[in-house]
C-alpha cells in the first residue's frame, strides 16, 4: 500500500477533492484529474484516458454528470475495460441509492473484468454547500422540488473514507454498498440546521418538478439535460430512499457522520457567508 498510486476522476468536485485528501493523508500516491487538471481527464474525450491510467494502481470512477445519465455506462464500461487492459484492476465506482437509471453503468463495471467495489450513495450534505444549489441557500431561499420527504444525506467526507479503504483493502471487491448518513431530515430540517449553524435566515421552498424545469429551461439548460433530471428527480424524490443504511459502519467500522456536524464544520470556515 506504502507504493500505492491512485487515479481519482472528478479530482476537483465534490468527493473527488476529500478521496484525494484523504487518499494522500493515507499516503499513497494520488492522480487527481478532470478536464482542467494538470492531467488533463475527460469521459467525453478518451484520447486523455491513456495518460491520466498511465501507471496507476487503482482508480476512483465519479462519472460526471450522473451516474444515471445515458451516456454513463458505455463510459465506465469502457474505461474499466481500458484501465483493465493496461494493468489497473482495482476500480470503485460513486453510484446513487435506489437510481434504477444507475444500474446500466454499474452492469456495464462488472462485466469489465475488474476487481470493483459499488459505492451507492445517498444525497450529498454538500448539495447545500457546494455546485448548483449554494447560490440559493446563501441567497437565503432553497427552491427544490423534494416536498417534504425525507433522505439520510451524507457527508461526503464519510464517501472519501470509505472510498480510500476500498482502493486498499482487497475484502471490498466484489462488493456493492449502500452509504448514508445516520439521520433522516427533510430538505426543510436540513434547511434550517444550515441557518442555524450560520445565524442566517434561510428557507426551503418545495416546489413541482415541472415548475423546476420551467427554472432550468429559463437559466439556458439544453432540454434533453432538462428531461434527464426532470425524470431523475421524479423518480429519486419520491420517498423511496427514506430509510437508513450501514454501509459506512460495515466498511469503517464506526458510525457516519451526523449532517449537524457538518453544517456547523462549514458555517465555521465560511462556506455560506455571501
Ligand atoms: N450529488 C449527489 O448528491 C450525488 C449522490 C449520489 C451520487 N452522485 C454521483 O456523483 C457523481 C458526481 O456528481 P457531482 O454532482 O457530485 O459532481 P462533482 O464530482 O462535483 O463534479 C465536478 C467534477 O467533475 C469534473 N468534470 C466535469 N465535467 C467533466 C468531464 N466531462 N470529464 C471529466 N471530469 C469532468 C469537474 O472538473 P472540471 O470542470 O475541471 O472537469 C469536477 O472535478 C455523479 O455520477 C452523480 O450521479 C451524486
Amino acid at each position: 500500500m506504502r507504493d500505492m498510486k491512485v487515479l481519482v476522476t472528478g479530482g476537483s468536485g465534490r468527493t473527488g477533492r476529500l478521496v484525494a485528501e484523504a487518499a494522500a493523508a493515507a499516503g499513497l500516491g494520488v492522480r487527481a484529474v478532470s478536464r482542467s487538471a494538470a492531467v488533463p481527464f475527460d469521459w467525453d474525450d478518451r484520447s486523455t484516458w491513456a495518460a491520466a491510467l498511465d501507471g496507476v494502481d487503482a482508480a476512483y470512477l465519479a462519472y460526471y454528470s450522473d451516474i444515471g445519465a445515458p451516456t454513463a455506462a458505455d463510459a465506465i464500461g469502457a474505461l474499466a475495460r481500458q484501465a483493465v487492459a493496461s494493468g489497473v484492476r482495482r476500480l470503485v465506482l460513486l453510484s446513487a441509492r435506489g437510481e434504477e437509471l444507475a444500474l446500466p453503468a454499474e452492469r456495464a463495471l462488472g462485466e469489465s473484468g475488474a476487481d470493483w467495489t459499488i459505492l451507492r450513495c445517498s444525497w450529498f450534505a454538500q448539495n447545500f454547500s457546494e455546485g448548483p444549489l449554494l447560490e440559493a441557500v446563501r441567497g437565503g431561499e432553497l427552491a427544490f422540488p423534494a416536498g417534504e420527504i425525507r433522505e439520510p444525506f451524507i457527508d461526503a467526507r464519510d464517501i472519501a473514507d470509505v472510498v480510500v479503504t476500498a482502493l486498499t483493502d482487497e475484502r471490498h471487491s466484489g462488493r456493492v454498498y449502500e452509504l448514508t448518513g445516520p439521520r433522516l431530515l427533510t430538505w426543510r430540517e436540513a434547511v434550517a440546521e444550515v441557518s442555524r449553524a450560520t445565524g442566517q435566515e434561510i428557507h426551503y421552498v418545495p416546489v413541482p418538478v415541472r415548475d423546476y424545469a420551467t427554472v432550468m429551461r429559463e437559466i439556458g439548460m439544453p432540454d434533453p439535460e432538462v428531461e434527464f433530471l426532470t425524470a431523475l428527480f421524479t423518480d429519486l424524490l419520491d420517498g423511496h430512499n427514506a430509510r437508513l443504511a450501514d454501509g459506512v459502519r460495515q466498511v469503517l467500522g464506526r458510525e457516519p457522520r451526523d449532517f449537524t456536524a457538518f453544517a456547523r464544520t462549514d458555517a465555521a470556515a465560511g462556506t455560506w457567508k455571501g
